[in-house]
C-alpha cells in the first residue's frame, strides 16, 4: 500500500515510542489504559473534567481498584504520566483515546453527550497527522458518524489529514488473571492507513490486536459480548424459578452440566444484572435497530427477566419469612450482604442490592447492608434516599437484632460460616452457602 507522509510520519513516532498519548476520561477504563500505554513507553497524558481525580493523580493516589498508587506512582515519576483539565494540551498529543461514560437517558436512549462534548473539544484542538480513537462501549456507526462527523466539522478530512478508529474495551473488574495487557484487543479504523496505526499503536501495549474491517463491525463485537452475557443470564435466572418450583436445585444443575466438555459455557443465576456494562450496553443495539424497523426480542425479553430479579428474590424471602418465622416482611429488619454489583470490587453502579433494599423499604420492611468494599452509600441518581447509608459491622449483638439475612453479593472477606451459626433466616441468592459445604435449615436459596 502507498502511504501517505502524515501516516509515515505517525507511524514512525509510534514504532519508537515518541508519539504522545492523551487519554481522555481517566475512570475503571481510561485510568488502566493510560497506565498500560505509559508502562509500553509511550509519554501519556491524561484528562478529565472531574477536578478531584487530577488532584488524586497529583497525589500519586489510585482511586480505580485496577491500578496501584505504587504503579501510577512509578509512571509519574518516570516522567511517563501526568494528568491535566486543561484541553488545550491535546494540541500536544498524537494519539488520543476516549474513553467517557456512555450511559442511558431516563427514556432508556443512548447518551452520547459525554462522547460529543470530548470529540468537540478534540475538533477545537485538532492537528494534522492525530489519531483518534474511541473506546466508549456504543451502538454501530457512533465512530463515524458521530465523532469522526464533528472532527471533520473542522475542514480536515479523517484519512487524509487525521485519522479514526474505535477499539471496545475488555475490562473485567476483579479478575485476578487478566489485565489490560493481557486481553486480546479488537482494534478498527477508518480506511486501511487508520487500521495500521490502532493496530502498531495499541500492539505496542497488549499482547494480541485482533483487527476487523471496519469500525461499527469492532463496535459490534463489544455489543455482542455484553448481550451475549445478559441474555446467558436472563436464561438461568429463569430457569431458576422454573427449577424452583419443581423442587431442583438450578445450581446442581450447572455444576453437573459444565462437566460437558463442549457445546455447554457456565452462566449463574443472582439477585439481577449489575454493572456499568451488562445492563445497558445491549439498549444500544436496541435503539440503532429502530432505525432499520428490527426488533431486538432477545435483549428485551433478557432485560425483562432480568430485571424482574430483584422483585422475584424480595418475594422469596417474605414466603421464606412468612412460612419459616411467621413474620410480615412489613414488619420484619433485613440484612444484606454485599452493596457491590459484583464480588470483591467496590461498584455499586446498578447494582441489584441497592434495588432490593428499595423493594424491601416499599414493601414496608427496614433493609440495612454490610460490605467491607462500600462503607458509605454514595450519591446516586436513582438512589438518592440511601444516600449516606452505612455498612454495619457482623457483630453478634448487630445480627441478633436481624429477621432475616440476605445475601446479595459473596463477597470473599465474609465469614458465612458465623452468620450460619447466628441461626437468622438465610436467603442465598449466590449459592455461596453450598460452595462452602455450609448446609442448614436455615438456609435457603432465591
Ligand atoms: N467499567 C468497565 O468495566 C467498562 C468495561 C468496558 C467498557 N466500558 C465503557 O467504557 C466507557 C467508560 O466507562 P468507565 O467505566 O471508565 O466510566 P467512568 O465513569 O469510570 O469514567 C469516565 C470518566 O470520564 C470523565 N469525563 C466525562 N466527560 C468528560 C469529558 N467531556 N472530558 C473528559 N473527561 C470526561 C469522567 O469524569 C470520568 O472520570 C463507557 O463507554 C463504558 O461503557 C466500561
Amino acid at each position: 500500500m502507498t502511504t501517505s507522509p502524515i501516516f509515515g510520519a505517525l507511524s514512525e513516532k509510534i514504532a519508537n515510542r515518541t508519539a504522545r498519548a492523551g487519554i481522555i476520561g481517566l475512570g475503571y477504563v481510561g485510568l488502566p489504559l493510560a497506565m498500560a500505554i505509559a508502562r509500553s513507553g509511550f509519554p501519556v497524558t491524561g484528562f478529565d473534567v472531574d477536578p478531584k481525580k487530577i488532584v488524586a493523580i497529583e497525589a500519586r493516589r489510585s482511586y480505580i481498584d485496577a491500578v496501584t498508587s505504587a504503579d501510577m506512582q512509578t509512571e509519574i515519576d518516570a516522567g511517563r504520566f501526568a494528568a491535566t483539565s486543561e484541553f488545550a494540551s491535546l494540541a500536544d498529543c498524537d494519539v488520543i483515546v476516549i474513553c467517557v461514560p456512555t450511559p442511558l437517558t431516563k427514556h432508556r436512549d443512548p447518551d452520547l453527550s459525554f462522547v460529543e462534548a470530548t470529540s468537540r473539544s478534540i475538533a477545537q484542538h485538532l492537528r494534522e497527522g492525530q489519531l483518534i480513537a474511541l473506546e466508549s462501549t456504543t451502538y454501530p456507526g457512533t465512530t463515524d458518524d458521530v465523532v469522526k462527523v464533528i472532527l471533520e466539522k473542522t475542514g480536515m478530512t479523517s484519512g487524509k489529514d487525521f485519522f479514526v478508529g474505535f477499539s471496545p474495551e475488555r475490562e473485567d473488574p476483579g479478575n485476578q488473571h487478566y489485565h489490560t495487557a493481557t486481553i486480546p484487543k479488537v482494534v478498527a479504523g477508518d480506511g486501511a492507513e487508520a487500521l495500521e496505526l490502532m493496530k502498531s499503536f495499541y500492539g505496542a501495549a497488549v499482547k494480541t490486536v485482533v483487527p476487523v474491517s471496519s469500525n461499527a463491525t469492532a463496535e459490534a463485537v463489544k455489543l455482542t459480548e455484553n448481550i451475549f452475557r445478559s441474555v446467558n443470564i436472563a436464561l438461568v435466572n429463569e430457569l431458576k424459578t422454573v427449577y424452583a418450583a419443581m423442587g431442583i436445585d438450578v445450581w446442581e444443575v450447572i455444576d453437573a452440566a459444565k462437566t460437558k466438555p463442549f457445546g455447554y459455557m457456565p452462566f449463574y443465576p443472582g439477585p439481577g444484572l449489575g454493572g456499568h456494562c451488562i445492563p445497558i450496553d445491549p439498549f444500544y443495539l436496541t435503539w440503532k435497530s429502530r432505525e432499520y424497523e428490527l426488533p431486538t426480542r432477545f435483549i428485551e425479553l433478557a432485560g425483562e427477566i432480568n430485571s424482574a430479579m430483584p422483585r422475584y428474590v424480595v418475594g422469596k424471602l417474605a414466603e421464606a419469612l412468612d412460612i419459616r418465622a411467621g413474620k410480615a416482611l412489613s414488619r420484619s429488619r433485613v440484612l444484606l450482604i454485599g452493596l457491590a454489583y459484583k464480588k470483591n470490587v467496590a461498584d455499586i453502579r446498578e447494582s441489584p442490592s441497592l434495588r432490593l433494599i428499595e423493594i424491601i423499604e416499599e414493601r414496608g420492611g427496614r433493609a440495612d447492608y454490610h460490605d467491607t468494599f462500600v462503607p458509605e452509600i454514595p450519591a446516586t441518581r436513582e438512589y438518592q434516599a440511601l444516600k449516606g447509608r452505612q455498612s454495619v459491622a457482623l457483630t453478634d449483638e448487630a445480627l441478633a437484632g436481624y429477621d432475616a439475612i440476605l445475601i446479595s453479593t459473596d463477597h470473599d472477606d465474609v465469614d458465612y460460616r458465623r452468620l450460619a451459626e447466628s441461626g437468622a433466616l438465610i436467603v442465598d441468592t449466590r449459592n455461596v452457602f453450598a460452595r462452602l459445604g455450609i448446609i442448614d435449615d436455615n438456609i435457603l436459596k432465591a
